[in-house]
């Protein structure tokens, strides 16, 4: 299939446009490198031994868009462009709102035009709130606690009316847990500007001695230790995901955790990463971060039984990939 991918030279888009040219499709990738770099591109063709095409657009641009569709055959597109910044969304819900909304419209429009019916989407385990685990597709969701999630639950509600009116658009809505490493070449994988928000690359460059020492947030939840519990996946099984999510999507719109099914703690996480790495991390606890639950992992069933996926990389893998990555980045 030719896959046009929204975001293919970030984090898991560059993964994914790999995992879709080993699968066999073709690519054809939108960025406006709000947050990549274009040396990305130029990395996956490398990785996989394949050319892909290659749009610097902004994808809210129905015009730039549309041009797009009009000169490649496209058979369904996987939406990955987005602002991500938890925090960032709190001080600018307006950029977030529109990026993240805008873009899902202006696709799906076109799609629409130009009779493509293949959608899958990039959405979030945080559209579940402060739920009950494991985070079943079925639950009720609840409010998300910044415009970030907003921006997911309105996403996957207007996808899931366009499937309602339009019985031909076949949509997947995907819910990542916590997607961590990096390709085992180490040329790619992911490198947040400034101080990293997320776990991993914080441990990271601590390992690296670019930051003195993990500050660990909370360690009074109730989990097995009192530290935050996360289902951390592995950035290629997550890419995996989307190849089986895209060729098995039937007519109608489907949601699938896209986790291992496993939660592990911060500490867990550290000691795995010093274990996998043999280097030390040092850490110190501190006050619950504002808006963290205490446990967040997917059962992970569903994708299982409906698409055949499951993830197989273990946290030892997820540790070491992301260190060979950190090691060899240069900004
Ligand atoms: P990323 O920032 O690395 O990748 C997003 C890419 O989209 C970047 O290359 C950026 O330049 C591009 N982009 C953003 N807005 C654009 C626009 N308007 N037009 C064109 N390109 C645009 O992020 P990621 O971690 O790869 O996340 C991909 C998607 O998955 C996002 O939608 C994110 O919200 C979602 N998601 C990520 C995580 C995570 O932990 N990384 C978890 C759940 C969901
Ligand atoms: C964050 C986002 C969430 C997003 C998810 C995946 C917030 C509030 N939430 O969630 O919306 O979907 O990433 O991208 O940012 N931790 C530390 N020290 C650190 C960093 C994190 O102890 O320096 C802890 C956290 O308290 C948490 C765990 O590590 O228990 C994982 O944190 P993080 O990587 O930020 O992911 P999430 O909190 O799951």
């Amino acid at each position: 299939m030719n896959i046009l991918v929204t975001g293919g030279a970030g984090y898991i888009g560059s993964h994914t446009c790999i995992a879709l040219l080993e699968a066999g499709h073709s690519v054809i990738i939108a960025d406006n490198f709000r947050n990549s770099k274009p040396e990305t591109v130029e990395k996956i063709m490398d990785i996989a031994a394949k050319e892909v095409i290659f749009y610097e657009i902004d994808v809210t641009d129905a015009e730039a868009v549309n041009i797009i569709f009009k000169n490649y055959k496209i058979d369904g597109v996987i939406h990955f462009a987005g602002l991500k910044a938890v925090g960032e969304s709190v001080q600018k819900p307006l950029d977030y709102y529109y990026n993240n909304i805008v873009s899902t419209i202006v696709l799906t429009k076109a799609c629409q035009k130009y009779g493509v019916n293949r959608f899958v989407f990039s959405s979030s385990a945080t559209v579940y709130g402060d739920n009950t685990v494991p985070f079943v597709e079925t639950m009720d969701l609840l409010p998300t606690t910044n415009p970030y999630g907003e921006t997911k639950a309105i996403s996957e509600r207007i996808l899931t009316d366009i499937a309602k009116a339009d019985p031909s658009f076949s949509i997947s809505l995907l819910r990542y847990f916590n997607p961590v490493g990096a390709h085992e070449s180490g040329l790619i994988g992911e490198a947040p500007n400034g101080i990293p928000n997320n776990l991993m690359p914080y441990i990271a460059q601590v390992a690296k001695g670019k930051l003195e020492r993990l500050r660990v947030f909370g360690n009074d939840y109730s989990t097995v230790d009192g530290t935050g519990v996360r289902d951390y996946i592995h950035v290629v099984d997550l890419a995996e995901g989307h190849v089986a999510a895209l060729e098995n999507l039937t007519e109608g719109v489907h949601v699938y955790n896209l986790g291992t099914g496993k939660g592990s703690s911060v500490l867990e996480l550290v000691k795995a990463f010093e274990k996998a790495n043999d280097i030390e991390v040092p850490y110190e606890i501190v006050d619950r971060r504002p808006g963290d639950i205490a446990s967040c992992f997917a059962d992970a069933s569903k994708a299982k039984q409906e698409l055949g996926w499951i993830a197989k990389r273990d946290l030892i893998t997820m540790c070491r990939d992301a260190w060979r990555f950190e090691k060899n980045y240069k900004e």
